[in-house]
């Protein structure tokens, strides 16, 4: 394979599993020396740090809760610490929660935590990523087709949460354009051993129907979008979103 990101550096959020530890194997394949985050999965994390490592790549792994915003300028600094630099930042790191917005029995704790994690989380991370962030760089948050359309009931307030953070990329795209980082989405599907544990069956069903491919995807399909957005190739793409996600808006 070639190497298109030899010499960068980059941080991808929730790398200890799912579409992170796949974004993370993809841009360490790819030349980039790869630091990650994780809140509880310290084993996940180490095994995923090894198998880079194992192929002759760089990966540290640092927990970091992404839900307390205060934590984001202190890993900004470890990864700049450690590897010397930031090239590339991917916001995929989100949890998911659900409840119809007049459900009395709505988890409300849960809900506001994944405000907290996807949203304030994320932008905190932006800021303090938007000033280390090299020329030439890359900031690709991971969003999700309900970002855009709300295909089923339950789900406002994790639409929310990615509707929230695809505009915020927007306005980084405006705001740090001057500088030569280019800012973009990737709106992922539902994907194989991912948070398609946590929805209902019959929702899962709906979904699945409504999709153009009519199946899950795999994390490294919507990893490769990653990559494509974080390589040389994407220079003149900003403010854009990239819908890997089988169909959900064809
Ligand atoms: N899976 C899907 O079907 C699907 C569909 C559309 C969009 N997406 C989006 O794709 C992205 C990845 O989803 P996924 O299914 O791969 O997720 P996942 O398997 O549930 O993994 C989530 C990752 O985020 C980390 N994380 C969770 N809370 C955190 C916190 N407070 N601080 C730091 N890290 C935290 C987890 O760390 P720990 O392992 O330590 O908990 C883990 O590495 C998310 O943005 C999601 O919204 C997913």
């Amino acid at each position: 394979m070639s190497k298109p990101l030899t010499g960068k550096v980059a941080l991808v959020t929730g790398g200890s599993r799912g579409l992170g530890a796949a974004t993370v194997r993809l841009l360490a394949e790819q030349g980039a020396d790869v630091a990650f985050t994780y809140v509880s999965s310290e084993k996940q994390a180490q095994a995923v740090v090894d198998e880079v490592r194992g192929k002759g790549a760089k990966a540290v792994a640092f927990k970091s809760d992404q839900a307390d915003t205060s934590q984001a300028p202190a890993l900004i600094d470890d990864v700049v610490a450690h590897f010397g630099g930031l090239d590339i930042l991917v916001n995929n790191a989100a949890i998911s929660a659900a409840g119809t917005v007049d459900d009395p029995d709505a988890d409300t704790a849960a809900l506001d935590l994944m405000h907290a994690t996807n949203y304030l989380g994320v932008i905190a991370i932006i800021r303090a990523a938007s000033r280390v962030l090299r020329a030439g760089g890359r900031i690709i948050t991971v969003s999700s087709g309900l970002g855009s359309r709300v295909g089923t009931p339950g789900a406002a307030d994790y639409a929310a949460t990615k509707s929230g953070v695809e505009r915020y990329t927007m306005g980084v795209a405006r705001d740090l354009g001057p500088r030569n980082i280019t800012a973009n989405v990737v709106e992922a599907g539902l994907m194989e051993g991912g948070m398609e544990k946590e929805t209902p069956p019959e929702t899962l069903k709906a979904l699945l129907s409504s999709l153009s491919l009519q199946r899950m995807g795999h994390p490294d399909e919507i990893a490769a979008a990653i990559a494509f957005l974080a390589s040389p190739a994407a220079s003149y793409v900003t403010g854009a979103v990239l819908d890997a996600h089988g169909g959900y808006n064809a």
